[in-house]
């Protein structure tokens, strides 16, 4: 071998070297906007380069056209069956052209030649011809958009997507849609060419080739709607042209690709299509209220909506009926009673529908709105709570007697109605200040009552009281005299509220009952004890009422003794004045003989034994004693009225035994009414707060 000839086989094998160390060349481009420069259009296809739109096929009839991506792109290792691996996605457009049946169809191919020749128009969507379809040497892969369902193709329906190797017919198509990636079995068709913005992503790896659609815009459905198997080494030569071909034949219609990418490499470069402020193609007039699934959503929602109303129809009237039988079946024994029924709407609309702004006060029952009715009348709503229909009648029965009693030192009782789930409403004479525990307890030094606003407040009430025991036909028992049912009016005058829990009894008669109705702390011994109320429980609730207002304190509070109890200790030990409200004492303004003299007529009434205490005409008397803080301003108690008080008869009973140095003691008397009052076999309800 000569040195030449060694030198041209080193050559050679150098030569070899280098050629299979040449790494895989490999493509990337994005197309968000097209460039003439790096396409060549074929046949009828126009670049519309200020609009970024690439039309394959122009409005007439059998047309086509081409368009590819410049250079070739490798396709497959030179001269091995080992196939590139690529990942495409573009965004089209079809849109049926007015006065047409819409056709035919969009493809994506790979082709060895960049040229429209031996494709035809209409159902061949521009790929092959008529000889060529089927053959093995034309090297062609493409993706159709087929909108025409051709026999000769064995196509599937007029909308699907297919995958063709050489020939029109294809190896594997699917009906156009995408898969929920939610419920993987739950298929989603959409239109082809309904003008719609589509984005599809063509993946080639590992000879699987994947088809994905959706509308442009969603994200990437998981699921391929096609997903095949397919081996290209026969079909791919080392290098291809990309692009996309369209036509149309008798049916006609525009296809426009908007955006288009490719990669040898990134399988995620789909997302970096701009999905957004693409032209719409929507069809005038159809637009996108005119597709089936609106169509066919907006029936069954149209028909749904119907149904829905008439049901809706039916149960009011229903509950209307039912309303109406039940109110009238009230009214028979209602009205004779009072009349002053309000409607719920009335009510409703009063308190802003319940709304909780409104809300002033949540008591046990329930919780108090203020409401503004139909003329500018302020009213408070008290919403009781549901009750079983037994309960209500009786309850209806009482507080609708109860809606007739009228004094101005009770609150007024305007109406009542029915809540629309069971229950009661009841609508009071709205009190500008609220109730006297804000006025009393822990309250700002700016708003606290003096001592003789207090006294005139007790006095009020004090009046009230007496009407509901002797003012009317029947006795009526407040049953829970406490200063938060004490309200304020305009002009400050105690009024006394929540008749809720008052039951009446006719004049004479022992108030039987079974259930213990109160506030702990305001509840009589022998309520405790036997269950059963009288006019004399009411005075000890309104005997607990002074002492607390006089004294700044509630009748029950953690840590402290019993209030009674507290206030006779310090009656015993002579310092009666020591139990004065601290920030009266801080304030003046008061005599201390005065605050003597309510705090001992506050101990008679909260006395342990009824017998003992006096009644609220008594105590009115001995009230209106007491200087009228409105007319004799400052002038102090007269001396007289209290003598004569001490005198009367309740003061000697009060004060019995003390002058003779044998006064028994609040344990003592106690002690001695628990057991000579028994205790009733019945139970005893508590019905605190
Ligand atoms: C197209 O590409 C050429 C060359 O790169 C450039 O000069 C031209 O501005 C581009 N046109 C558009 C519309 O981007
Ligand atoms: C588009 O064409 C221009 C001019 O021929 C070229 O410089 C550029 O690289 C091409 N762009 C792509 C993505 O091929
Ligand atoms: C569409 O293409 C055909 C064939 O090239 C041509 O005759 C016709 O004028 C074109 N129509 C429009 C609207 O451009
Ligand atoms: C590939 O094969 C073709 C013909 O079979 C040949 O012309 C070409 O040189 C080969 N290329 C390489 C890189 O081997
Ligand atoms: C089909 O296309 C081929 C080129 O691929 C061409 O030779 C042939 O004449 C065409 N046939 C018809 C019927 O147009
Ligand atoms: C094609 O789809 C299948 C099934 O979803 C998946 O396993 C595979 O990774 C996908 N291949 C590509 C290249 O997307
Ligand atoms: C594809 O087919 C060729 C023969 O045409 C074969 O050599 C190759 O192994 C096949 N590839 C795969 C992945 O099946």
């Amino acid at each position: 071998m000569g040195k030449k000839q060694l030198l041209l086989l080193l050559h050679f094998v150098f030569f070899i070297k280098l050629i299979s160390l040449q790494p895989i060349s490999t493509t990337e481009f994005i197309f968000n906007t097209f460039n003439s420069s790096n396409l060549t259009l074929h046949g009828d296809t126009t670049l519309d380069e200020e609009h970024n739109i690439l039309t394959l096929t122009n409005n007439s009839a059998f047309t086509m056209g081409r368009a590819f991506y410049t250079s070739k792109v490798p396709t497959r290792t030179p001269n091995t069956s080992k196939i590139i691996s690529f990942y495409t996605s573009f965004i089209f457009s079809m849109t049926p052209v007015k006065g047409s049946l819409p056709g035919h169809g969009l493809v994506f191919l790979f082709s060895p030649f960049a040229t429209i020749e031996g494709g035809s128009s209409a159902q061949n969507l521009g790929l092959f011809n008529i000889t060529n379809d089927r053959n093995k040497d034309n090297h062609v892969l493409g993706v159709e958009f087929d909108v025409f369902e051709n026999q000769e193709f064995s196509d599937i329906d007029k909308n699907h997507v297919g995958v063709d190797v050489n020939s029109l017919t294809s190896v594997v198509a699917h009906s156009a849609g995408y898969w929920d990636d939610v419920k993987v079995d739950k298929f989603k068709s959409l239109k082809l060419n309904n003008g719609v913005n589509y984005q599809v992503w063509i993946d080639y790896q590992d000879s699987l080739l994947n088809v994905t659609m959706a509308v442009a815009g969603m994200t990437r459905p998981k699921k391929p709607l096609i997903s095949n198997s397919l081996n290209l080494s026969a079909v791919f030569l080392d290098e291809m042209y990309v692009g996309f071909s369209a036509a149309t034949g008798r049916l006609v219609e525009t296809h426009r690709i908007l955006a288009w990418c490719f990669s040898n490499t990134d399988f995620l470069i789909g997302d970096r299509l701009v999905t957004s402020n693409l032209p719409s193609f929507l069809p005038p007039g159809t637009s996108v209220f005119a597709t089936k699934r609106f169509i066919i959503g907006m029936s069954v929602a149209i028909v749904l909506f119907i149904c829905c109303a008439l049901l809706m129809c039916v149960l009011l009237i229903k509950r209307r009926r039912k309303m109406k039988r039940d109110l009238e079946a009230m009214e028979e024994w209602e009205l004779e009673y009072w009349p002053h029924r309000i409607s719920y709407q009335e009510v409703y609309t009063a308190t802003k529908g319940f709304s909780d702004e409104n809300v002033i006060g949540v008591g046990g029952n329930g919780k108090v709105y203020k409401g503004v009715l139909v003329g500018g009348v302020e009213v408070a709503v008290k919403r009781i709570s549901h009750e079983t229909e037994e309960g209500m009648r009786e309850f209806l029965a009482e507080v609708s007697s109860l809606g007739r009693l009228k004094h101005r030192n009770l609150v007024g009782f305007r109406g009542w109605c029915k809540r629309e789930r069971g229950g009661l409403i009841l609508i009071y004479d709205y009190m500008e200040n609220g109730s006297l525990d804000k006025w009393v307890f822990e309250c700002d030094e700016s708003v606290m009552l003096g001592w003789k606003d207090r006294v005139r407040v007790l006095k009020t009430v004090a009046e009230g009281v007496l009407y509901l025991h002797e003012g009317w036909e029947s006795r009526v028992l407040h049953r829970d005299i406490k200063a938060s049912n004490v309200l304020l009016d305009r002009d400050m005058h105690g009024r006394l509220g929540d008749f809720g829990l008052a039951r009446m009894h006719g004049h004479g008669l022992a108030a039987g009952t079974t259930r213990v109705v109160g506030t702990a702390g305001y509840i009589a011994p022998e309520v405790v004890r036997s269950g059963r109320a009288s006019a004399l429980t009411d005075v000890f609730g309104f005997g607990v009422l002074i002492l607390e207002v006089v004294c700044g304190r509630r009748p029950i509070e953690d840590g402290k003794p019993p209030l009674v109890d507290w206030i006779w200790g310090l009656m015993e030990k002579g310092k009666l004045l020591n139990a004065l409200d601290e920030n009266l004492k801080a304030k003046g303004g008061f005599d201390s003989d005065e605050v003597e003299w309510v705090l001992h007529l506050g101990l008679l009434c909260a006395y342990p034994d009824p017998r003992t205490r006096p009644t609220m005409r008594q105590v009115l008397q001995v009230l209106d004693g007491t200087p009228n803080t409105d007319e004799s301003e400052g002038e102090g108690m007269e001396v007289g009225l209290l003598e004569k008080m001490k005198s009367s008869t309740m003061w000697s009973k009060y004060r019995r035994g003390s002058h003779q140095g044998a006064h028994p003691t609040f344990e003592q008397i106690r002690h001695s009414i628990s057991s000579s009052i028994s205790l009733s076999g019945s139970d005893i309800i508590m019905e605190g707060r």
